[in-house]
């Protein structure tokens, strides 16, 4: 839609107390996770390029200037992870100074005046999970928990919302069903024993927190897809959109429901059926090349968090915290499109009665981004990661305008 010619800008304004942020995650940021299975996984050189995270942001030992950065680009929020395999190295056995580490994290955080939203779970495994057939194995969820009690107790303190699992069926699928990420298992089977064990775990851990953290939050963080209708529907199309759409958006939820005092919503892109099927789903295809698209060739679709916003509302009836929404850009040439497009229409989701509490970009800096190593941009803050300098990008000023004034500037026209 077209700007109205004399420029003028209406603000569409958000709910009070309405939660602005960013995330990052431990594997992706912080640098020197040696012990977990993403590791292996990069050792075995199985990263585009044969990169590895090494390094990566070195948050590790700068997570304090990151978190100044954050708090001076108005979020009030930022969803962290705690990574596993540094906490408890052997099992059972849980380390003091990683504990205190974390400790640290989120206490410079609430110092900060940020809020943490801590992920309990955000894709890595400790190596001796293997022993115990990793997602596969049935005492896995009994492990993760007895992790997640020591943690919550720990974090407590400091903590008022938790994330027990990142993007559970992600987990499913790329590590399970079409093997592309550790532990490279493929087939329906282990995919069916993963998915069900994850479920058990998220339950566990939702008890175990609420056991021992106090008065808090904790849901799950769920990976949602919008669907693409294609070109020209096949019969399989038909058939399998339905069943595909549950599978890939409503699966896990409708497992825990009883077990969620909100959902995250993570939210990307759309696909086709046959992209679902295809098990890397948010690369559009060569037919659909002149869609607009990120870096990484997924479709920049903002209407699609307005779908999937409403249908998890009404499905559920839980609050929703956005808990990851972005774009890879190198160029940030198109981030603050993104950004406002995006939001524009969750405006327009919560304006329709659907009870969302927040919006957490992805991500606060470039990162590690898994099987396809440090190409992809994603950061509002750009690392350099031969110097580890951090450099705003404009559309990080963009967001910060936005998270302070509790609204989003749209030409008068694009109001949806
Ligand atoms: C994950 C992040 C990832 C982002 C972009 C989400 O699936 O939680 O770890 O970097 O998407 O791909």
């Amino acid at each position: 839609m077209a700007p109205r010619e004399d420029g003028v800008t209406e603000l569409l304004r958000f709910p009070d107390d309405f939660l602005w942020g960013s995330g990052i995650s431990a594997h992706q940021c912080e640098g020197g996770n040696r012990h977990n299975d993403w590791w292996a996984f990069e050792e075995q050189g199985k990263v585009a390029g044969g990169e590895r995270s090494g390094d990566a942001c070195d948050h590790y030992t700068r997570y304090a200037e990151d978190f100044r950065l954050a708090a001076r680009l108005g979020h009030a929020v930022v969803k962290i992870s705690v990574e596993w395999s540094r906490i408890e190295r052997e099992p059972g056995v849980f380390d003091e100074g990683e504990l205190v580490h974390y400790e640290d994290v989120v206490r410079t955080m609430c110092d900060l005046g940020l809020r943490p939203i801590v992920a309990l779970h955000h894709f890595t495994n400790p190596l001796w999970l293997e022993e115990h057939g990793w997602w596969e194995g049935a005492r896995t969820p009994e492990l993760f928990a007895r992790f997640v009690r020591v943690v919550a107790e720990r974090l407590g303190p400091w903590v008022d919302t938790w994330i027990t699992i990142n993007e559970p069926m992600l987990v499913v699928s790329a590590g399970y069903k079409w093997g592309f990420w550790p532990p490279e298992r493929r087939g329906w089977l282990s995919a069916r024993r993963a998915a069900r064990n994850l479920v058990r775990a998220h339950n566990l851990a939702y008890d175990a927190v609420h056991d021992v953290a106090g008065i808090c939050r904790v849901g799950p963080a769920v990976n949602v897809t919008a669907l693409r209708p294609p070109g020209r529907p096949t019969i399989a199309d038909r058939v399998l959109a339905s069943p595909l759409d549950w599978l890939a958006n409503y699966y896990f939820m409708d497992r825990v429901r009883e077990r969620a005092d909100f959902i995250g919503v993570q939210y990307y892109s759309r696909a086709t059926v046959q992209q679902l099927l295809a098990g890397d789903p948010l690369a559009v295809p060569k037919s659909a090349r002149r869609l607009p698209r990120s870096d990484l060739g997924w479709e920049i679709y903002p209407k699609g968090i307005y779908y999937t916003v409403r249908s998890m509302w009404r499905r559920f009836g839980l609050p929703i915290i956005v808990t990851e929404n972005g774009i890879a850009d190198a160029e940030d040439c198109k981030r603050a499109d993104f950004i406002k497009d995006h939001l524009a229409w969750l405006h327009r989701a919560i304006g329709e009665g659907a009870d969302v509490r927040g919006y957490l970009h992805w991500a606060l800096l470039d990162n590690f981004e898994w099987r396809e190593g440090f190409a992809p941009r994603f950061g509002l803050v750009a690392v350099d990661y031969e110097t580890q300098e951090r450099v705003v990008r404009d559309s990080a000023r963009l967001f910060a305008r936005i998270c302070r004034d509790n609204a989003v500037p749209v030409p008068a026209k694009d109001v949806v």
